[in-house]
């Protein structure tokens, strides 16, 4: 871990707003530490109190924890609930009827309002039609949509009935959706005519159509169409309906069924170390008592606040932090369909202002775009709009780098608000390590401290605890209520990933690297361990990318590492051997453009190799292994100084030292 040795001491501390102290949810570190205590003291007591309080449950649950089964652990599993049922009805009963759940606002500038009762009767309407198709508890249902009012509310009507989502995100290919439908084993799809990004119409329905004419779909009955745009769509007589003419008659209520605490809630897939995505299956208890639990612990969430979430409902962010967290609080919460350059690159500064955003929660990747953007353009500078109603900010999905910290916490903080740099993973359902904005000091660049409850520690390859100022593998000890139940398919997978026999079998392996400050205890995450890249917040396998790239007619062989990037974090990078003698001059550069589309086209365009090299062959050890080391300090424009003995073709460098 050579990254983790070499970590910068970063020394600056902020200290949160005093006036944020006095009224914050966790106010200052001795009720933090007194929070940690009681879950040390009593675990299942402090999870069983929390569920309690923040849940409402149909059936009581009367056993918290349940290792027998380790590491499928259980949690609340004699309880029953609807999650629902805990996001609308409940603030139906709360007076939360005519309070805006949903401010959303078109690419194209249109703002709706939707308030807790529009929306309630909208996913009943829905989860009405979607039993009028015969779906039912148990059934899978693939969710294929743009930033909507619908997008939410179709993943909400089949939590209302026991149903199963898998959000796929709308950048994924035709054949990365029909992969997930067929693993998914999906009875129908909710998807849009074409989504409205930028100005841009861009197609769904169609790439729906082609993905399940590659074939192994077959579970498919119906594909439901969210007319977004009016484009010109095929229909598929028998199969294919609009969405408005399924809800019309349908009534406005409908009965949530009552499910087991661990039933299934949804089905994410995300990027692992194989080139097959997994499919990382979430509960119902569980989950929506800490995606509830942290809006009010990380965002300290109020009842006046308004609260926007830039992410997109086809990552775990926008299901944790858009379509559960804050409805399950009762929250107010503005959805964007759009991008954040479109029309100029100060959109999410004006939205700010317009809508009086209080919390604002966005990716490193857009803060340093936006950074740039402002450099260029003092126009679109955050000084030029009235950010004062903002109390909290949010950062997720990669480490944000000092620089990007401090320009967020002065520009758009105006050095008043406190920033929760929040890490966690598809995986942990929610924030695992993060600042708490009444609470925490804060050091930028560091996710400071493991929120309570969370049992994050530091260990080497043995799964021996390391002191602090030593970094290693990122670990946490304790099962906790969100986390990760299966991979959907494949338990076996699930206990090698995530629970390996060489760390004991009971030790939770993030697939971060961290490290701890010597006085502070902070931890600051040193990046992935394994062969996955985050490229814009977005995660993806360097196993998935390859077997793209070897897919392609032309390529023999291909290896993909990460390069550190300015704006993305990190970038992809391909090294490529041709079956024909390696290109040069202008035909190197069509050949990699056709590969750049290819991979776009089988994985999706946020899989496109920014870089891409040809050799004659690739940097192998004698035993034909690819030295992916080498590969990486190649892939910087760095010189080779590491051993290199072991290395079967040392003349193979000079040839992968230049970029086409
Ligand atoms: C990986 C998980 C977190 C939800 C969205 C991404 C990296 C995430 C941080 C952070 C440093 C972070 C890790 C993690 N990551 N947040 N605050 N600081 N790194 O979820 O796609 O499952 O990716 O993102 O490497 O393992 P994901």
């Amino acid at each position: 871990m050579a990254e983790a040795d070499n970590t910068k001491q970063e020394s600056r501390i902020f200290e949160p707003p005093a006036s944020l102290v006095q009224q914050a949810t966790i106010s200052g570190m001795p009720a933090y530490q007194a929070l940690c205590q009681e879950a040390e003291r009593d675990y299942e007591g402090f999870w069983g109190r929390l569920a309690n309080e923040t849940l409402e449950w149909h059936k009581p649950f009367t056993k918290v924890l349940d290792e027998s089964k380790a590491p499928f652990y259980q949690w609340f599993n004699d309880g029953e609930l609807n999650v629902s049922y805990n996001c609308l009805d409940r603030n139906l009963k709360n007076g939360n009827a005519d309070k805006a759940a949903i401010l959303f606002e078109a690419d194209g500038g249109e703002v709706t309002r939707v308030t807790y009762r529009d929306l309630y009767e909208r996913v009943c309407r829905l989860a009405n039609g979607l039993k009028s198709l015969g779906i039912k508890k148990g059934d899978r249902v693939v969710i294929y949509m743009p930033m909507s009012v619908e997008g939410i509310a179709a993943m909400q009507a089949c939590a209302r009935i026991g149903a199963t989502h898998s959000v796929v995100f709308g950048g994924f290919s035709a054949k990365s959706l029909q992969e997930r439908i067929n693993d998914a084993g999906a009875v129908a799809v909710i998807t849009a005519d074409e989504q409205q990004r930028g100005g841009k119409q861009l197609p769904l329905k169609a790439i729906v159509d082609e993905a399940i004419s590659l074939g192994g779909c077959e579970s498919i009955r119906n594909v439901i169409v969210y007319r977004r745009t009016g484009g010109n769509i095929g229909f598929t007589e028998g199969r294919d309906l609009w969405l408005h003419e399924l809800v019309a008659n349908q009534p406005t209520d409908c009965e949530p069924e009552w499910v087991n605490a661990e039933h299934p809630l949804f089905i994410l897939y995300t990027s692992g170390s194989t080139g097959k995505p997994k499919g990382v299956q979430h509960s119902s208890g569980g989950y929506l008592l800490w995606t509830a639990l942290t809006m009010k612990w990380t965002f300290d969430i109020k009842p006046q606040d308004i609260f926007w979430c830039t992410a997109d409902i086809g990552w775990v962010t926008g299901h944790s932090y858009i379509t559960y967290g804050p409805l399950a609080v009762g929250a107010t919460q503005i959805v964007f369909e759009g991008i954040p350059t479109y029309p100029n690159a100060g959109r999410f500064w004006d939205m700010i202002a317009r809508h009086k955003a209080t919390i604002f929660y966005t990716a490193p990747t857009a803060i340093r775009s936006l950074i740039k953007a402002a450099d260029a353009d003092a126009n679109v500078h955050p000084s030029k709009y009235d950010l004062s109603s903002l109390r909290i900010l949010g950062s997720v999905g990669e480490p944000i780098n000092p620089e990007a910290w401090m320009w967020y916490y002065r520009n758009v903080g105006q050095e008043r608000c406190p920033i929760v740099d929040t890490f966690w993973q598809t995986e942990t359902g929610g924030h695992m390590i993060t600042p708490l904005p009444g609470a925490t000091p804060m050091v930028p660049g560091s996710c400071t401290l493991p929120l309570p409850g969370i049992m994050a520690a530091i260990v080497d390859e043995t799964g021996h605890d390391l002191p602090n100022g030593q970094g290693g593998i990122l670990v946490v000890k304790r099962p906790w209520p969100s986390m990760i139940r299966t991979i959907w398919n494949d338990p076996e997978r699930f206990k090698k990933s995530y629970f390996p026999e060489e760390f004991g079998g009971k030790l939770y392996l993030a697939g971060d690297g961290a490290i701890r400050n010597k006085d502070t205890g902070y931890f600051t995450i040193t990046g992935r361990i394994d062969d996955v890249l985050n490229v814009s917040g977005h995660r993806m396998g360097t196993m998935e990318i390859e077997s793209a790239l070897v897919a392609h007619p032309l390529v023999a062989e291909a290896a993909v590492v990460g390069k550190p990037d300015e704006t993305t974090g990190e970038a992809i990078c391909a090294f490529v051997v041709l079956k024909r003698a390696r290109p040069s001059g202008d035909e190197a550069k069509q050949i990699a453009k056709e590969l750049r589309d290819w991979v776009a086209k089988e994985i999706g365009p946020i899989a496109k190799p920014k870089e891409l090299r040809f050799g004659d062959n690739l940097p192998k050890t004698r035993s034909g292994k690819i030295m992916r080391r080498l590969l990486r300090v190649l892939a910087k424009g760095e010189e080779i100084t590491q051993d290199i003995s072991t290395l079967e073709n040392p003349a193979i460098l000079d040839q992968l030292k230049q970029a086409q």
